[in-house]
């Protein structure tokens, strides 16, 4: 499928029809993966649910591109839900930044609203805490894991980045910086692949494990994980202009390239899984369309170097957009084959709130349309 103007906006009117269907049904609900084609509410399941905030966020993209005012309202309902969730803190981790970047940085970066900056900010302040500045990383997760870091976090450091801005105070830039080069030295290999988990002793810094994570084994390459770095990678160089970030990203995003062209750029759980049996994410292909996306507007690339980044995010989603939506407006969720882990089962080759979030982003960015979130 070509990506021309006229199929984008075929995709988007498309979009739109299910995004307003949905809106319809979830009332108040906060959704992850559908069950029999309805959403269950991730409010009675868990509300501190890391990918909450990615339905408001969606609509907020939604509402920035044409301004209906029901994705203005349903993302608002959602952004009082998780106010709750940050209220209760019990249950919150490093991905406040997926849950809050999304609902109340985005309504106040959209809106303008002052309440939701605060959310925002206690959000940011609550991920600075997480700092160990003996190790030098953002830890992950809650309990017994004071020495983890993982490359997903990537993601949520956009979030100190903000603060830091919003309050001209340099501690949250500071602590994403050091979580980054952390990650850099750590979990992003030689050659553009990244582990997904590193674990250090939380009183001296030592590394002591690199564990297999969500991905297929110890070594091994999570998809997704490849995706969260190579976008965050991209969006650390995009609020510091720091190179070795746009380079990170760069040496990532080609490893990806070089796998998904193998697989009709759609994503597999694992690069480097046995052959069989074949376990898809489309999920990542999403988000890693994002990041190059991202990196192709950087402005210290050379104009022979943009179109290679742009034109693979296009095939990308152009693959997604071809073969993996589900436009029927009576049923949630519109790209298939998303799966959360190589080993979950049960959330295997189903669509994932983030698997729409990512598109939809893609979309709305080749358009020109939608706003940076991160
Ligand atoms: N951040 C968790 C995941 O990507 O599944």
């Amino acid at each position: 499928m070509e990506l021309t103007k006229e199929t984008l906006q075929e995709i988007y009117e498309k979009i739109d029809r299910k995004l307003l269907a949905e809106c319809g049904r979830m009332g108040d609900k906060l959704p992850f993966i559908p069950e029999n084609g309805v959403y269950p509410d991730m409010r009675e399941r868990n509300l501190s649910w890391w990918t909450n905030g990615f339905w408001a966020g969606m609509l907020w993209q939604m509402y920035d591109a044409g301004k209906n005012p029901v994705y203005r309202e349903v993302a608002e309902r959602s952004e009082i839900a998780m106010n709750e969730a940050l209220r209760r803190f019990t249950g919150l981790h490093h991905d406040v930044g997926f849950q809050f970047l999304h609902t109340a940085v985005a309504d106040y970066r959209v809106t303008g609203n002052e309440e939701s900056k605060v959310n925002g900010l206690h959000a940011a302040t609550l991920l600075a805490g997480r700092f160990n500045p003996i190790g030098n990383y953002i830890r992950a997760w809650n309990l017994d894991k004071p020495g983890w870091m993982i490359v997903d976090c990537m993601m949520n450091i956009p979030l100190l980045y903000w603060a830091g801005e919003e309050l001209e105070d340099p501690r949250f830039a500071y602590i994403a910086d050091q979580h980054a080069h952390t990650a850099l030295k750590y979990l992003v290999r030689e050659d553009g692949s990244v582990n997904h988990i590193a674990i250090f002793d939380p009183a001296t810094g030592e590394l002591l494990a690199r564990p297999a994570g969500q991905g297929y084994g110890e070594g091994s390459s999570w998809s997704r994980g490849q995706a969260w770095a190579l976008y965050g990678f991209a969006l650390a160089y995009t609020h510091t202009k720091k190179q070795e970030y746009l380079d990170a990203a760069k040496r990532v995003a080609h490893y990806f390239i070089a796998n998904v062209a193998a697989t009709g750029y759609l994503s597999l759980v694992d690069f480097r899984a046995p052959k069989e049996p074949v376990y898809w994410d489309t999920t990542a292909s999403a988000c890693a369309a994002c990041g190059l996306l991202e990196i192709a507007g950087a402005e210290a690339l050379t104009e022979y170097e943009k179109p290679f980044y742009y034109d693979n995010a296009v095939r990308m989603l152009a693959a997604l957009a071809e073969t993996q939506c589900n436009w029927n407006p009576e049923e949630d969720g519109i790209v298939q084959n998303g799966t959360s882990a190589y080993e979950r089962e049960n959330e295997m080759h189903v669509p994932i709130i983030y698997g729409d979030y990512f598109f939809v982003e893609g979309i709305l960015r080749l358009m020109g349309k939608g706003f940076l979130i991160w």
